[in-house]
């Protein structure tokens, strides 16, 4: 198989990839996916960086041996924080791309100098030092408010039923002052996925997540390798998970749709 028709490889701990899917649909019509969630380890978020940083490099050598993946785009903020740099050592004829929770544009475009930036995302993921770095080399003077929402993801797995997500959100901002954010990054992937319910605590800020960032810097590291698939033909779409539960599929192709 000519390298170009080869399938882009997109993967999560679970569904919250679907949020960073649905921009690379857009921005790659014509490219085949193939969609790998973890289901049998999620989630990763409460797991330490040496775990989700091996169950990542065994979840690339998979999609590069069985499915031929010419690229992967881990769409997971956990799983890019733990693992994205030592992948790119080991996997060098491939090109990765990772999420990262989008503190730039957050810390940045808010107009004012010292913005209140809530960041909802992961225990690991906000754990990492990187993480405060990012906001430091942006704008110093931003006042970062960090929020771990363990239980977050695994709401959004089962199905986001509107009153557990609800009911999950009132204890996770009880003592945020929600009125005065600025701004809100949505620092996991599965987040954007209920990202209405969100925005209802939030009049006054603007709610970021780097799914479209994800998929933009997909389309132009394709394009400067020569891997873009050009021929005209819609693309297609292999959803598949390593707990072979068949409620996967089902869920991942509504979650296309809500947010198409
Ligand atoms: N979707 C993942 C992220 O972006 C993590 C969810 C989990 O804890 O498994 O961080």
């Amino acid at each position: 198989m000519s390298e170009k028709k080869r399938p882009v490889a997109v993967i999560d701990s679970g569904l919250g990839g679907i949020s960073v899917l649905n921009h690379l649909l857009t921005q790659l019509p014509n490219e085949d996916f193939v969609y790998f969630g973890d289901t049998a380890n999620a989630p990763y978020g409460s797991k330490n960086t040496e775990d989700v940083l091996e169950l990542t490099v065994r979840n690339i050598r998979m999609l590069a041996e069985k499915y031929f993946a010419k690229a992967v785009v881990i769409a997971c903020n956990t799983a890019t924080g733990a693992a994205a740099e030592k992948c790119r050592e080991l996997f060098t004829n491939m090109p990765i791309i990772g999420i990262e929770p989008a503190i730039k544009p957050a810390v940045t475009k808010s107009g004012k100098d010292d913005p209140k930036v809530l960041v909802m995302a992961t225990p690991l993921t906000l754990s990492q030092e990187k993480f405060v770095h990012l906001a430091e080399k942006y704008n110093p003077n931003a006042d970062l408010i960090p929020l771990p929402c363990p239980g977050l993801s695994q709401v959004i797995e089962e199905g986001a039923d509107e009153k557990k997500v609800n009911a999950l959100l009132k204890k996770l901002f009880a003592d945020i002052d929600c009125e005065n954010i600025d701004a809100v990054v949505l620092g996991c992937t599965h987040y954007p996925l209920v990202s209405d319910s969100i925005s209802k605590y939030f009049a006054g800020a603007v709610i970021y997540d780097g799914g479209l960032g994800t998929a933009v810097q997909t389309k132009r590291r394709l394009s400067e390798l020569n891997l873009l698939e050009n021929g005209t033909e819609k693309g297609k779409l292999t959803i598949i998970n390593s707990s072979e539960d068949k409620n996967f599929e089902i869920l991942a192709r509504r979650y296309i749709e809500i947010c198409s």
